[in-house]
């Protein structure tokens, strides 16, 4: 397993400890492909390492974390991986309530659930209901997501609104617009991973990255471990932050 051997070897401080991770899961199809297997196998692989970084993150004390799981430009894939990555989906909010909702974790998803078969949406209503009791890590399924598109969204809202009499267009800070985004409520990420040696943002997160710190890394998904995490976080701990200033 990549970066076993060097466990224990990035002492983090907690009080320079991210409040916020976002994560692009990439190289599902590369794994799979290195061991002659099907694609979905790798995004299975994907789906139970996500399980363990949910649990890696809970224990570092991280306060929400992102994960890339869908983009808008994912449906463009074959209809049998797009149907695979649906059906691991519903396993995983079905595992929710076995499994996440013990440990206090929140659950909810960013993007236009719209598209999504009527019995996920159903799925996703039901945890985000439950999850307003939780006070744990909250986690948040980026699903149907593509930032243009939730700037769109958001864009639409908010010109109704005008329109409505209920918004002033000289009301439209930075706060207010970023109050219309899917992601509103939750701070923005410090830190943004993204696995498998690609280095492009890939239409995520875009509002919200403005000043994310990013860790890139070879290491394709599935193999992804909570050390290679810590070792993320220690990157970013040593970093000097200057959100534009001196
Ligand atoms: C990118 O790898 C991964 C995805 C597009 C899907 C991410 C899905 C998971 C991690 C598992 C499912 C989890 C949930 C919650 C549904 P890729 O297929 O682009 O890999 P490649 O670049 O090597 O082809």
């Amino acid at each position: 397993m990549a970066l076993e051997k060097d466990a224990g070897r990035f002492p983090l401080s907690a009080e320079k400890m991210p409040k916020h991770i976002a994560i692009i899961m990439d190289g599902n199809g590369r794994w799979a492909k290195k061991r002659g297997l099907p694609r979905k196998a790798g995004h299975k692989a994907g789906a139970e390492t996500l399980e363990k970084i949910i649990s890696a993150a809970r224990e570092l004390g991280l306060e929400h974390l992102t994960v890339y799981a869908f983009s808008t430009e994912n449906w463009k894939r074959s209809q049998e991986e797009v149907d695979a990555i649906m059906n691991l989906l519903r396993q995983y909010l079905k595992n929710y309530f076995k499994k996440f909702i013990k440990d206090d974790v929140r659950m909810d998803v960013i993007g236009d659930i719209n598209r999504l078969d009527a019995d996920i949406q159903k799925q996703i209503m039901e945890i985000e209901q439950l999850s307003k009791e939780k006070t744990g890590l909250f986690v948040h399924i980026a699903l149907n997501y593509g930032g243009r598109d939730e700037l769109r969204r958001a864009m639409t809202k908010m010109a109704q609104e005008v329109v409505e009499g209920r918004l002033l267009p000289e009301e439209m800070t930075e706060d207010c617009i970023a109050g219309y985004l899917d992601t509103a409520g939750t701070p923005d990420p410090e830190l943004v991973i993204r696995t498998s040696g690609e280095e492009r943002i890939s239409n995520f997160l875009l509002w919200q990255a403005a000043y994310s710190e990013f860790y890139f890394c070879d290491t394709l998904w599935p193999d992804f471990t909570k050390t290679e995490l810590e070792k993320a976080v220690f990157a970013y701990q040593n970093r000097e932050r200057r959100f534009g200033g001196r």
